[in-house]
């Protein structure tokens, strides 16, 4: 990807001292073999962002950001790989020679150069006699013509290679269309992602097309939008739908109208309701919640008025006050969403919602009925309140909720919080469900923990036992995709590579955090061999099982058939003795 040649990379990694390049923004302070400091991507009050110098890695116990001296440079200042590359080569005086050309920008400008045309293409597909199902649906959808020219609207061809053909010949390499998220790849060869949908191209603030959300309109497919893949342009969890023509009315309101679905903002927008943006794709987040509070503090949460709509709405409330935001909720009626009830009711209902939208917590009390609550419903209502009150750090926001609180639920507010305090402020569970809406990968199950462990001894020094585990297992044991990926690049390099280097065979941030924390485990000292043992069964168990659920299955079936499984149950029996024998 890029143009830096592979020697110098490593070069500056070697020279980088991860402490000496985080310690310039954050203040850390050591404590045993590690370093601790408030972590700069999200916000706390009590360190939970850790480095180790032994192994050149950071990560945060609370966010679960981590990675090397690179990462840390391109998450914290934003910029690409490259040009963190950059960034220390030019620290630690290391040249790079001028004469390559900047392969980051290049691979950018490809990008947007394939979403142009692939904009174009649809929108005169769209206009063109292919489309005439898909305009019409638009128009039927109640939308007019300017939205669909303003919005760039348009139809992707029920054919698996228009783009394809489209972008061949124009000097795109390989990888630029791989990044580019617009195709997909098999062993035949490259095709067109979107097929037969109607599509809705997601911009950059500044205009430039960075992704799209495609919706089937004539068929029954299960996904009613498709979207782009995360690509280097398009990073869900901070980008907007809408924002390229909205950020000026949100700034003159002074405040910003939130919504679920890309329909619900055009009909907002076209309705002359302007300060509005949705998500795009994915839950609210909490980099949503930053990049909003450059323009205004006020977001009216106007999501679907049906059970999931107002979850939505309360989770996002919560991430809105973390970031030091205020939430209020409009709620669409009867269930619907923004869009049907502007098709049913005009926007002149909506308008005078947005006017006096609902406090949030009026909402949340609402919604859950909290003021009703009885005994140990009422107990465990409070503590969910107290669990979010606890994670929010602004003082004045945090006062005025629980005075609030307080008085709806006629509880003392020295009560309150008192029970506010003694919430345990874990960072791993505390900021949970933001973060596994973000991408998050979690090793959860049994066989993957057992695929962990080992893979942290195979990181770890004692050579010996790696020696020793490297003979007892193969590749295929890992069936975690990403595991299996870390697990190969130990075999192919012989189990001997840093942890820095390894963090950047992962491009993608949320495989980078997790691999960070893979790499981040103390060495384990103590009786190791058993643990090996032990994860070494699970895995092998794990097809034996498999098979066994899968019989059980057949001899049910069987049974109900009058007919006598006998073969079933003597495969279960040597399955048994295969078990047993592990
Ligand atoms: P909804 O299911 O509420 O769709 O999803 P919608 O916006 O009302 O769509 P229409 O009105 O039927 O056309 C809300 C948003 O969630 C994302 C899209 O961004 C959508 O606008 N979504 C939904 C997906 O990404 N994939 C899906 O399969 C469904
Ligand atoms: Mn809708």
């Amino acid at each position: 990807m890029s143009q830096i040649p592979q020697d110098i990379i490593e070069r500056v990694r070697d020279s980088a001292d991860i402490v000496d390049v985080v310690s310039q923004y954050v203040d850390l302070k050591q404590r045993g073999p590690n370093f601790f400091g408030l972590c700069p991507f999200h916000n706390e009050k009590t360190p939970s962002f850790s480095v180790a110098p032994a192994k050149q890695i950071y990560y945060c116990f609370g966010c679960n950001s981590g990675g090397n001296a690179f990462s840390f440079l391109m998450d914290y200042q934003q910029i690409s790989f490259p040009d963190a590359v950059k960034v220390l080569a030019d620290r630690y005086n290391i040249p790079i020679s001028l004469e390559r050309s900047d392969g980051d920008s290049e691979l950018y400008s490809s990008l947007y150069k394939l979403h142009e045309i692939a904009v174009q293409m649809y929108q005169d597909n769209l206009f063109s006699k292919s489309g005439q199902k898909a305009l019409s649906y638009l128009k039927d959808r109640g939308l007019n013509e300017d939205m669909i020219k303003q919005f760039k609207i348009g139809f992707a061809e029920d054919s698996w290679d228009q783009l394809v053909k489209k972008c061949k010949g124009r000097g795109f390499t390989r990888s630029q269309i791989v990044q580019s998220g617009l195709f997909s790849q098999s062993d035949k060869g490259t095709f067109d992602r979107f097929r037969s949908r109607i599509m809705f191209p997601v911009f950059h603030p500044s205009g430039k097309p960075i992704a799209f959300g495609g919706r089937i309109f004539e068929s029954d497919d299960p996904a009613k939008y498709l979207n782009s893949p995360e690509t280097p342009l398009y990073k869900k969890s901070n980008v907007f739908y809408g924002l390229q023509a909205t950020r000026d009315a949100i700034r003159k309101e002074g405040h910003v109208i939130l919504v679920e679905g890309y329909m619900d903002f055009i009909k907002l927008y076209q309705s002359a309701i302007h300060p509005v943006v949705s998500v795009s794709g994915t839950a609210f987040t909490s980099r949503h919640a930053s990049s909003i509070a450059k323009i205004t503090q006020k977001v009216i949460l106007l999501y679907d008025g049906d059970g999931a709509g107002g979850n939505a709405a309360i989770r996002a409330g919560w991430v809105l006050y973390r970031s030091g935001l205020i939430p209020s909720v409009v709620r669409p009626p009867n269930g619907l969403d923004p869009d049907d009830w502007i098709d049913r009711s005009g926007s002149s209902e909506l308008l005078s919602a947005i006017d006096s939208p609902i406090d949030y917590i009026d909402f949340h009390m609402d919604f859950n009925k909290g003021v009703e609550l009885k005994g140990t419903d009422r107990q465990q209502y409070i503590m969910i309140l107290a669990r979010e009150l606890r994670s929010i750090e602004d003082g004045v926001i945090r006062n005025d909720l629980i005075k609030a609180i307080s008085e709806k639920l006629s509880i003392e507010e020295h009560d309150l919080i008192r029970t506010v305090n003694t919430q345990r402020v874990n960072p791993e569970q505390n900021y949970e469900d933001e973060f596994v809406d973000e991408g998050k990968i979690v090793f959860s199950s049994q066989v993957d923990k057992a695929q962990v462990e080992i893979l942290q001894l195979l990181i770890g020094k004692d050579i010996e036992l790696k020696r020793n585990i490297i003979d007892q297992i193969e590749l295929e044991l890992f069936t975690n995709p990403l595991l299996n990926q870390l697990a190969k690049i130990l075999f192919d390099k012989n189990l001997d590579v840093e942890s820095s280097s390894i963090i950047e065979y992962f491009q993608d941030k949320n495989e980078r955090d997790s691999i960070a924390q893979i790499l981040f485990t103390k060495d384990q000292n103590s009786s190791s061999e058993e643990i090996v043992s032990d994860c070494i069964k699970i895995l092998r168990s794990e097809p034996i099982k498999e098979k066994i659920s899968a019989l059980r299955i057949e001899i049910r079936e069987k049974e109900s058939k009058g007919e006598d499984p006998v073969k079933e149950l003597d495969a279960i029996t040597k399955l048994r003795s295969q078990l047993n024998d592990l």
